[in-house]
């Protein structure tokens, strides 16, 4: 199997990271993780990159046209499929309109439910019976690309913050993973 030349985009802890690159050993894996992008050079999960040798570019979002030399490292290691894992950036349209449905992103939410940030926090002020994750193609508007998977879970009343994000993230594990076989499985 001729697999697919993917980059990882991550601003923190890259668990996310760290579980696609374990999947993505394995023989029948759809992708293979050839490069790593960052914003935030304290980036916990960069370490995932080093640790595995895989090419990681730190970038500075704060530059004009930053996304420009996205792309060109984009070119330059011939990545044909992006996957958002944490990245805390809006994606711009030079992205977009570049890579066309190649773009997944994972969401710790039931989308179209509590897009955004500070997700945890608003789940457990609107007194919702159910949370979980999804994953989805990104288009031009934030978190509002179709759902590709989605894993839920009942909260019960000792979930706080910091519980919800440990029982999403179980679910993310498992989510993302099976999104990107799903991917490449149904084209
Ligand atoms: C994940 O839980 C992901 O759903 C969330 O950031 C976390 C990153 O964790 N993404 C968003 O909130 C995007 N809006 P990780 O760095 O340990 O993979």
């Amino acid at each position: 199997m001729v697999k697919k030349k993917t980059c990882i985009f991550i601003s923190g802890q890259g668990s996310n990271l760290k579980n696609l690159i374990s999947h993505s050993r394995g023989y029948n894996f759809p992708i293979k993780i050839s490069l790593v992008i960052c914003n935030n050079r304290e980036a916990i999960g960069l370490n995932y990159a080093k640790i595995y040798g895989i090419p990681y570019f730190l970038i500075n979002t704060k530059l004009k046209n930053y996304e420009n030399k996205v792309l060109q490292t984009l070119k330059k290691y011939k990545i044909t499929f992006i996957c958002l894992a944490g990245y805390m950036k809006i994606i711009s349209k030079i992205l977009t309109k570049n890579y066309p449905k190649k773009i997944i992103n994972i969401h710790p939410s039931l989308l179209p439910k509590f897009k955004g940030l500070n997700t945890f926090s608003r789940i457990l002020k609107n007194k919702e019976k159910e949370t979980g994750c999804t994953v989805h193609y990104i288009n031009d508007k934030l978190d509002s690309g179709n759902k590709i998977v989605q894993k839920k879970f009942f909260i019960t009343s000792k979930d706080d913050e910091k519980v919800l994000k440990i029982k999403t993230q179980k679910l993310e594990y498992k989510a993302f993973p099976e999104a990107i076989i799903k991917i490449f499985r149904d084209n």
